[in-house]
């Protein structure tokens, strides 16, 4: 099934991603008294510049762009963002020019993803983090002027056209799982500008796979990200071809985890990376997966039934969403 017919996309992607166990963290946790299963999804292995979640979203993304004509990406993120790392390298495996607005100020030592934006010859523009969307418009409109065609990437690459990379990402899940004879009972995921949890919502809705995916939330409130995941599932069912209307009680969410705000690295994070790493030789990163995976644990291991209704114990899929190259910003927290 091609869920985005008629929409133009642009081959980035590895893929399929590899779907494994998690077996010596199943171990861990049976000491802990927990006999869930765990299972990782590996979309930190997309390719295109060490990987991640925004790899399927520029997909589409930049099939959009070039249909337009575009010849340069613009976008914003903070310092460490990977979705500016990765829309920069985006821009250029297709041979365009990308501009990035950044919030902050330039370090004296750039490194993780702020390092290789500059490799990978993305031009930086540095603003407050509350001028950066104003900052972006302005930059449109000058490089309009100046006769360039520049291409907006919506923040997080989360709008209808990039979230449908999700969607076809959760038919590509599907698709294993028949295949490796496995049942799954959740799919877990760092939620935070929604496009990747509202695109596995939608396409679990359009293939009639009942699972339960859950957006550990990254940095907003629940009923903010249940209605914002909830109103960009709907638009991007409908720019897949499937009428529904989502409403932020479809959307599970769970916002125990926001500790002292955004990326601010604190002892759940820390912890979930060094055991990812200790165990199985996967690396996390600080500010999305380390958070998100800390969480899973935490459920895991105060009350299971809170992510597995009844009293199974099932087995939960986490859907890795890169994000790695941000360790090296974080050595002393890490340490
Ligand atoms: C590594 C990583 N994981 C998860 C997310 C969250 O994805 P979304 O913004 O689609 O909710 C991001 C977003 O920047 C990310 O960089």
């Amino acid at each position: 099934m091609s869920i985005v017919d008629g929409s133009a996309r642009f081959p980035l992607a590895f893929l399929p991603t590899p779907m494994h166990p998690l077996p010596r963290l199943k171990g861990w946790l049976q000491d802990q008294g927990t006999a869930a299963e765990l299972w990782i999804k590996r979309d930190d292995q997309t390719g295109l510049a060490l990987g991640g979640n925004k790899t399927r979203k520029l997909e589409l993304l930049l099939g959009d762009a070039l249909a337009l004509r575009a010849d340069t990406l613009i976008t914003t993120g903070a310092v460490q963002s990977n979705h500016c790392r990765q829309t920069a390298a985006a821009a250029a495996q297709a041979g365009l020019y990308c501009h990035l607005v950044l919030g902050g100020g330039p370090p004296d030592t750039p490194n993780g993803n702020l390092l290789i934006d500059l490799l990978l010859g993305a031009t930086l523009h540095w603003t407050t983090r509350e001028n950066r969307l104003p900052r972006l418009h302005e930059l449109e409109i000058e490089l309009r002027d100046s006769g360039r065609r520049p291409y907006f990437v919506t923040y997080g690459g989360s709008d209808p056209v990039g979230a449908s990379g999700y969607a076809l990402a959760l038919d590509e899940l599907r698709q294993q799982i028949r295949e490796s004879d496995v049942e799954l009972d959740a799919i877990v995921v760092a939620s935070s500008s929604g496009g990747t949890q509202a695109g596995l919502v939608a396409g679990a809705w359009q293939t009639g796979w009942n699972v339960p995916i859950l957006g550990i939330s990254i940095d907003a409130v629940k009923a903010d990200l249940q209605s914002t995941v909830a109103d960009l599932a709907t638009r991007t069912a409908s720019h897949i071809g499937s009428r529904h209307t989502f409403t932020g009680d479809d959307i599970l969410v769970n916002d125990s985890y926001l500790g002292a705000g955004y990326a601010v690295m604190g002892e759940l994070e820390r912890e979930a990376i060094k055991l990812m790493a200790s165990l199985e030789g996967i690396l996390l990163d600080p500010v999305y997966t380390g958070r998100a995976f800390g969480g899973l644990l935490d459920i895991l291991r105060r009350d299971p039934h809170r992510l597995l209704p009844g009293e199974r114990m099932g087995r939960i899929l986490f859907w890795h969403t890169g994000g790695a190259p941000a360790l090296f910003a974080y050595t002393d927290d890490l340490r």
